[in-house]
């Protein structure tokens, strides 16, 4: 499949999803919204992708937010329906069976800096900028960002962020945890690949499900948490990658994992 405002390209497990709008800064509009939902659907049916890397085309932005020009003149009911389209595709990237991550190569805002959030792990460059600056614009964001965002790095600091529109740069992200790393902007994508090389050479069923055990989990209270953990490790020991993973360790060699 073909698409108007994404770019794909996938080697060696490794898929790399690019935002493809540099003029509008990435922006995403409705379609840009669809096209996501169906390259992520074409994902995960996709045996040979192990692990998704989620950028922005050009050196300015990974995405400036929803599309504003688009968003200008909608009404309430088309703004509930908008809302929803980016709910669906966080949802879709938060229950990929597959890790997904955000390499931030510049500003992340409003809808970009929801998108990266509903990522697993998050890279920045230094020149990433993040904030939701919807407050801005007489609009409270609307892909889930003042859910995730007090999630990840606590009620305080969101309520500061959501609350004043501040833009940070890389390093306060970094220092309040909403990223993991912070590179040189030409190092990103290198090293976001190093590290999707490194979790694809894992035990593909047992890194799923720790997706799912740590998302479904961070949802639930926690013994029904610890109850799910528990199930899920029994399920590991009906697949064939711990049988492999363990009898290499025992005998002293690499793990050869088929993802079974
Ligand atoms: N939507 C549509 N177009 C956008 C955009 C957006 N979110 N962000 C930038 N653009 C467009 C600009 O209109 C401009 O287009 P033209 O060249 O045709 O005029 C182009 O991208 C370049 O942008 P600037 O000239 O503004 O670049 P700059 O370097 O001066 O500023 C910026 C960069 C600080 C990111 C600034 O563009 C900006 O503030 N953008 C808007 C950020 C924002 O408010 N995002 C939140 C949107 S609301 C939202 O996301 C709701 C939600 O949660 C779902």
């Amino acid at each position: 499949m073909t698409f108007e405002n994404l770019l794909y390209e996938c080697h060696d497990g490794i898929a790399t999803v690019t935002v493809n709008r540099p003029k509008a800064l990435n922006a995403l509009n409705q379609a840009t919204l669809k096209e996501l939902l169906c390259l992520f659907a074409e994902i995960r049916d996709d045996d040979s992708v192990k692990i998704v890397i989620l950028t922005g085309a050009g050196e300015k932005a990974f995405v400036a937010g929803a599309d504003i020009a688009e968003m200008q003149s909608i009404d309430a009911a088309t703004g509930r329906q908008f809302a929803l389209l980016g709910h669906q595709l966080a949802a879709t990237i938060e229950t990929l069976p597959k890790p997904v991550i955000a390499a931030v190569n510049g500003f992340a805002l409003g809808g970009g800096c929801e998108l990266a959030l509903c990522c697993d792990i998050r890279l920045a460059s230094e020149t990433a900028r993040f904030g939701q600056p919807e407050v801005n614009l007489g609009v409270i964001p609307g892909f889930g960002g003042t859910q995730r965002l007090p999630r990840l790095i606590g009620k305080g600091r969101a309520c500061e962020l959501l609350m004043t529109g501040d833009m940070i740069d890389a390093s306060e992200a970094h220092r309040i945890g909403l990223v993991n790393k912070v590179l040189p902007a030409e190092d990103l994508l290198a090293a976001a690949t190093k590290m999707a090389t490194k979790i694809a050479s894992k035990g593909p069923v047992a890194v799923s499900l720790v997706k799912s055990a740590l998302h479904d989990g961070l949802e639930s209270d926690l013994a029904r948490a610890c109850a799910h953990e528990a199930d899920l490790f029994g399920l590991c020991f009906a697949t064939a990658d711990q049988k492999e993973g363990m009898l290499a360790f025992l005998e002293k060699r690499p793990a050869k994992f088929e993802g079974k």
